[in-house]
Formats: structure tokens, sequence, C-alpha cells
């Protein structure tokens, strides 16, 4: 057998039992991000996601998931957002993300946990400017926060990864 050692990849959120405890501004968005999820366009799974990007001007940019009959075509919330942020205002820090859910089917308890793919997406933009802050909330239950995709995605692939690579070449 070959020799190895482990180490521990050691992540840390802050947990809060209601809305109120929360930052305001963090308060604020979740709010925003709530509103959003509405217009979520979801009939195949009836999951309804809200996001809501508070950028470094002060502009609050949402998103909603949206669905597709080809399931692969659709899109997470997160996702929206954070692209309309790129797309909107190109250059401009992403400070923190709010993500809110509802479905018709039970009542959501736990926080919503973005998925791989939109944490990339997050990864991408903190490597680019500075951290970005994640709330998280169900329909009811705690609310999770995250000061940092790095708590989400430990490990990640980062774009410094891909120039090592190619000075390699
Ligand atoms: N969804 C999001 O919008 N964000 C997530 O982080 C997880 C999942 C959406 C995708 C799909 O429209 C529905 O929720 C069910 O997966």
């Amino acid at each position: 057998m070959g020799f190895s050692k482990k180490i521990q990849l050691i992540s840390t959120i802050d947990v809060y039992d209601l809305e109120r405890d929360l930052p305001e501004t963090d308060r604020a968005l979740l709010k925003q991000a709530k509103r959003a999820l509405d217009a979520a366009y979801a009939p195949y799974s009836n999951f309804y996601v809200g996001a809501a990007v508070l950028l470094d001007n002060g502009q609050v940019v949402i998103g909603n998931n949206q669905e597709n009959a080809s399931y692969p075509s659709g899109l997470c919330a997160e996702r929206v957002a954070i692209y309309q942020a790129g797309a909107r205002f190109p250059g401009i820090a992403l400070k923190a993300i709010a993500i809110a859910c509802r479905t018709d089917s039970y009542v959501i308890k736990e926080p919503l946990s973005p998925c791989g793919a939109c944490r990339q997406a997050l990864a991408e933009y903190e490597n680019l400017y500075s951290k970005i802050r994640i709330i998280m909330k169900g329909e009811t239950g705690k609310i999770y926060v995250a000061e940092s995709i790095e708590s989400l995605l430990p490990l990640m692939f980062t774009a410094k990864q891909v120039k090592k690579q190619a000075n390699h070449l």
C-alpha cells in the first residue's frame, strides 16, 4: 500500500435562526431574492428559485430559474442573476448573492444551497474581484451565510490553474 496522509478541508458558515437577526444588507437582499422567485419559470419542476446579486456600485440584479421543454437548456436562478450582472455592469465586483426558494410540493425547511455549476460561476467572479457573501434560505428554517465561495467550493478550479498549465506547454 502506498503512503498517504489525510488533510482536512475546513469550511465555516454562519447560521442564523431568524431573518431579523441578519445584518440589514443581507436581510434586504434576501427580500429581493424572495420577490424574484415569483417570476421564476419552472413549469417542469415546480421548484421556484430567486436570486439577488448586490454589486459594488450598490445596484441589485435579480434572477430566477428559467426552465425549458428540453430540460438541460434551462438555467438556475443564480446564474441568470450572475450573468445578467456581468452583462449589464461589466467590471463591477459582485459583493453578495441571496438565494430563496419555494415549491408546490412541500415546505422547504433547509436553506437552498447552490448547485455545483452555480458555485463555479460564483468562483469565477470571486477570483476576478473579491469575496462574495452567499445568503441562503429555504421557505422556513435557518439561514446560512457563507462569507466566500471558498466555504462552498473547497479546492476550486481557477483561472490561475489554466494559466499554469498553459505555461507548461
Ligand atoms: N435550481 C436553481 O435555480 N438553483 C439551484 O441552486 C438549484 C436548482 C433550479 C433548476 C431547476 O429549474 C429547478 O431548480 C429544479 O432543479
